[in-house]
């Protein structure tokens, strides 16, 4: 494991988004992953920060709640059919690292897990969230991405407490 500066890597992260990372969560005993093609890489509160969206509907959410931590996995080879399953299917209907083939690897600072193997990670801790307010957001994109019924996005900014490749 080689610790890396997320903020060096900024640039390649923020390109992995395109075609999408793991975003990993774990609570109460339960642990699960997602595809995020949204997120952020800069300094808040002087901190390195990875900010991600994650609409309430997700089973991710839920633990998100409850944990307040992720891990994010950025493949650096080819996951094309982990990254489907995973941006498809919810982990409340089915076991994502089973039917994804993907094994958890323990965290260096935080409870949630890492996807092994798949190349870059970062821990991250939540500093600040919030619910999107549909009022303040440009009414074009809101038709868009969220129609009349919703399923708005929280938004995480959390310190990236550890980041390093396998
Ligand atoms: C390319 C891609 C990007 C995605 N980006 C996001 C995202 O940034 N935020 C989000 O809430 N869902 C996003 N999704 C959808 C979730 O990955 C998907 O709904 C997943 O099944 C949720 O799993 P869960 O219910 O186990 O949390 C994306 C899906 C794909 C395929």
């Amino acid at each position: 494991m080689k610790n890396i500066d997320a903020l060096a890597i900024g640039d390649k992260i923020v390109q992995s988004l395109k075609p999408s990372v793991f975003l990993t969560t774990a609570a109460e005993g339960k642990i699960n992953t997602m595809v995020i093609g949204w997120g952020a890489i800069g300094v808040m509160w002087g901190k390195p920060v990875f900010t991600a969206m994650v609409r309430k509907s997700r089973y991710s959410w839920e633990l998100l709640e409850k944990s307040n931590e992720f891990t994010v996995s950025i493949p650096t080879h080819d996951m094309k059919e982990a990254l489907k399953i995973c941006g498809t299917k919810s982990g409340r209907d089915i076991d994502k690292f089973t039917a994804a083939a993907l094994m958890p690897q323990a965290g260096q600072k935080i409870k949630t897990p890492v996807l092994a193997g798949a190349g870059i990670h970062l821990e991250c801790k939540v500093l600040y969230k919030q619910d999107m307010q549909p009022e303040n957001m440009d009414k074009a994109e809101k038709e868009r991405w969220y129609g009349d019924g919703g399923d708005w996005h929280t938004m995480y900014f959390a310190e990236i407490v550890a980041s390093y490749e396998d």
